[in-house]
């Protein structure tokens, strides 16, 4: 495990390009199945989560090449239908790879996927959407194995709108035999991207961003190019770095409409925000004021950004509440800001931040993905030296974290 070290207590000033969007990027990479042809994709951002579908998706006969800024991806070889056990444990996203493998070669076997540790994060949705058109599953010492003859369009109604679920649901079903509705669907802009990126393919899906999707079976797919959308993630992580670090920087080539609720919370807190088509700029004030926030489904308040924006509220003036809706665990971050001089309390869903005048530099530890962009953003804001530890969590959702904060005047190195 790789560590940062960080000389905090600065003010960052300039400006930060976003990159690609994970989420959009993963179920997209996924899809590439579909076509079994070629697929170009550009702005796909290079961290470990991509290379990891990547090694997922050449070890079932894909070929992937990357060339300056775009990755071509060749699925007309893929002719395995199981993924192997350790690469399905590395990460969550690896379970996507099912509802393209059943949509386009009726057959998948795969294994209960890893990811961060930020709750117990079951597939049981994804299992029933599955189920209900038509497909069978059967389940041995923790493999699932899905097979069917042919997949029919039908009616899935979830009982949560969880984005994964949905995505997989759309996948298994655009070359399916007639009409598919799904209802009660996640809305994330993630999912209007694998929606766009489908239909330049040649599928007829229509409805992503709201909560009904209908997806009209196709008989083929086509090769296509296409432009991941903006990290709306990433651009929450800089909006609030800058934010706790007194800090007034330009975000470019973001998209402000995705973050809404986080814009809305960010002005409550004192920040100012200018925005201009895909720019940013985010002045902070001396001190930020505490507020309330609660996770929920888009378009409401994202949990990605739940561990990071309340980081941020450590040092606001006044007690802050937060309400973690989505996942039952993602509060382990907070045990390393306590140990910078953070006042959390937590109980159940609910954490309490008193805030306090400054953090101090400790050692402290990445615990998941966010957790970790987390522990970088209050390095920053101390002054002093912080190491963080376990970044290789940070590495796998955040490209050129380290060198963008550099062009913004951070000092942030990487100790191997
Ligand atoms: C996606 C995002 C992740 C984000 C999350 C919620 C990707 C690659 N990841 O994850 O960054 O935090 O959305 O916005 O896009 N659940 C079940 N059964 C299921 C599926 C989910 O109970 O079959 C529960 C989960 O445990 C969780 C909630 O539903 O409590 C939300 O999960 P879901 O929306 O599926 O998130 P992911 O797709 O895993």
């Amino acid at each position: 495990m790789s560590t940062y070290i960080i000389q905090g207590g600065k003010k960052l000033e300039g400006e930060v390009s976003i990159s690609g969007s994970k989420n959009a990027a993963l179920p997209i990479i996924a899809a590439s199945i579909l076509n079994a042809g070629k697929t170009t994709l550009y702005n796909l951002p290079d961290i470990h989560d991509t290379q990891m579908m990547f090694e997922i998706l050449k070890s079932i006969g894909g070929k992937v090449t990357k060339k300056h800024n775009k990755v071509i991806i060749d699925t007309s070889k893929v002719n395995k239908y199981e993924i192997k056990e350790e690469l399905m444990r590395q990460m969550r996203s690896s379970v996507i790879f099912a509802g393209s493998l059943l949509g386009k070669h009726h057959q998948c076997t795969f294994c209960y996927p890893g990811g961060c540790d930020i709750g117990t994060r079951p597939i049981d949705l994804h299992l029933k959407a599955f189920e209900k058109i038509g497909i069978n599953i059967s389940q041995n010492y923790g493999n699932i194995s899905c097979s069917c003859d042919k997949i029919t369009g039908e009616k899935i109604d979830f009982e949560f709108p969880s984005v994964g679920a949905t995505e997989n649901a759309i996948l298994a079903t655009c070359l399916a035999e007639g009409k598919t509705v799904i209802t009660n669907a996640a809305r994330e802009p993630e999912i209007i991207d694998l929606q766009n990126f489908l239909n330049k393919m040649g599928a007829n899906i229509k409805g992503a961003g709201s909560n009904k999707i209908e997806v009209i079976g196709v008989k083929n797919l086509k090769d296509v190019s296409y432009n991941i959308m903006p990290d709306r993630i990433e651009t929450g992580t800089f909006l609030c770095m800058a934010a706790m670090t007194n800090s007034n920087i330009t975000i470019k080539k973001a998209n402000p409409l995705h973050i809404t609720p986080v814009i809305d919370k960010l002005e409550e807190t004192g920040c100012t925000l200018k925005i201009e088509k895909d720019n940013i700029e985010i002045l902070a004030p001396k001190k930020l004021k505490a507020v309330d926030i609660k996770t929920m489904p888009y378009p409401g308040f994202p949990t990605d950004l739940q561990s990071i924006f309340a980081t941020m509220l450590t040092t606001a003036k006044g007690t802050s509440v937060i309400i973690e809706n989505i996942f039952e665990n993602r509060y382990r971050y907070t045990q390393e800001l306590i140990r910078m001089g953070a006042k959390i309390t937590i109980e159940g869903k609910t954490a309490v931040i008193k805030g306090t005048k400054k953090l101090y530099p400790a050692n402290v530890k990445a615990t998941d993905l966010r957790g970790g962009a987390s522990m970088v953003i209050a390095a920053l804001s101390t002054k002093g030296t912080t190491k963080v530890d376990n970044i290789e969590y940070i590495l796998r959702g955040y490209e050129n974290f380290d060198k963008k904060i550099q062009q913004l005047g951070g000092k942030i190195e990487i100790q191997k």
